[in-house]
């Protein structure tokens, strides 16, 4: 087979482990998934009884254009309805810029650490790729600027970022925005943008009409809790839409996803309450990462890293001998930190002492 020289390496995306998984591995009944920073509350009430009345039908392909649920986002975004793209969830926003854009020749600018798709959709497409280091956790603007040529096509901006939870305030994003040439596709993930509670944090969609080169991502599978709906969704302006609207698959959001979706931005009482709940969450989280000793970087988002100064996976495997499914830092650049989702009181609870117990049974040994 005549497979492309660059995907012959490449790994497949390893997802976190399942909970049947884990079920049948510790023999537990019941097990706590914190690893994907999903929503633990659910999504809005109103969309099970939305379900409920769905009447319409899984035999014919979805509206391609997504109509109604484009008409509700731009109605609470306030944009122009030609000013979004939705897709199967972000994930495929960011392979169709990078097929858009990325080829052999061009060259692409990220943080590392950060979301691993942009690396992977680069490598898949022959660009290169030019990483820059995080600088204590954020993202070193000057030094992505310095890594800008004739031949980059797209920079990515994951604010906040994962897996660190940190994000960049208005004025250096300004300030970096300013610099990027008018020609480069600046990508800035907004994925967690819903929990954001600082005051320095920009209004993505003011950016948009302040720069012409730039796309936002948002998305329905983290504080809507609509993950498994799979649906994103890119604002930008006008003529970066219609640049990026041939390279979308025709019927890529499903009937269910828009049904759900376009419901599920109305009810903002939820979302805020959701934030308000993570907020607590973290606190807890943080009093367990101050008590012990342990360095984390304070988070913008519903996930915590922090560094055990051990191999992650020690304490990813024993967190989960205890029915908490978390990610382990390695696959992620922090070899010796793990990412948490923030869960319900109860589970965060559960997930500490858990930590707790590995730090006792540590010094111990
Ligand atoms: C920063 C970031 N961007 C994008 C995604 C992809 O989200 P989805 O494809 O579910 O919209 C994730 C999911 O973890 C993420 O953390």
């Amino acid at each position: 087979m005549k497979w492309k020289n660059q995907i012959t390496d490449l790994e497949a995306y390893k997802p976190g482990k399942t909970i049947d998984e884990v079920k049948k591995r510790f023999g537990l009944d019941s097990i706590v998934k914190l690893a994907s920073n999903e929503n633990p509350f659910g999504y809005s009430p109103k969309v099970d009884a939305l379900l409920e009345q769905f009447d319409g039908s899984y035999t014919l392909y979805p509206d391609g254009y997504a109509t109604y649920l484009r008409e509700e986002v731009a109605a609470f975004l306030n944009v122009d309805e030609k000013q979004l793209i939705f897709t199967n969830g972000t994930d495929e926003l960011i392979q169709i810029i990078s097929r858009a854009l990325l080829e052999e020749g061009k060259n692409t600018v990220m943080a590392t650490p950060t979301f691993s798709q942009y690396r992977h959709n680069a490598v898949v497409d022959g660009a290169e790729v030019r990483e820059i280091p995080l600088n204590n956790g954020d993202h070193d603007l000057e030094a992505m600027l310095a890594a800008i040529d004739e031949h980059t096509a797209v920079v990515w901006v994951c604010s906040p970022n994962n897996p660190t939870g940190t994000y960049i305030p208005k004025e250096p994003l300004e300030a970096f925005l300013n610099k990027v040439p008018k020609d480069v596709l600046v990508v800035l993930d907004e994925a967690y943008a819903e929990y954001v509670v600082a005051s320095d944090y920009y209004d993505s969609t003011a950016l948009i009409r302040q720069y012409s080169n730039l796309i936002v991502t948002r998305t329905f599978s983290k504080i809507y809790g609509l993950a498994s709906f799979r649906v994103g969704y890119g604002i930008a302006n006008e003529a970066i839409i219609q640049a990026l609207e041939p390279v979308r698959p025709p019927f890529n959001t499903n009937v269910l996803g828009q049904f759900v979706a376009k419901e599920a931005i109305k009810d903002q009482a939820f979302i805020k309450e959701c934030r308000e709940k993570n907020r607590e969450g973290l606190k807890q989280f943080y009093a367990f990462c101050e008590k012990n000793g342990l360095h984390y970087y304070p988070s913008q988002t519903n996930f915590i890293l922090i560094d055990f100064q051990c191999d992650s996976d020690e304490v990813f495997e024993y967190v989960m001998s205890r029915g908490y499914i978390i990610r382990s830092g390695k696959a992620l650049g922090f070899p010796t930190s793990v990412r948490i989702t923030v869960g319900t009181h109860d589970q965060n609870i559960g997930v500490i002492v858990a930590m707790e117990d590995f730090l006792q049974n540590k010094a111990r040994s």
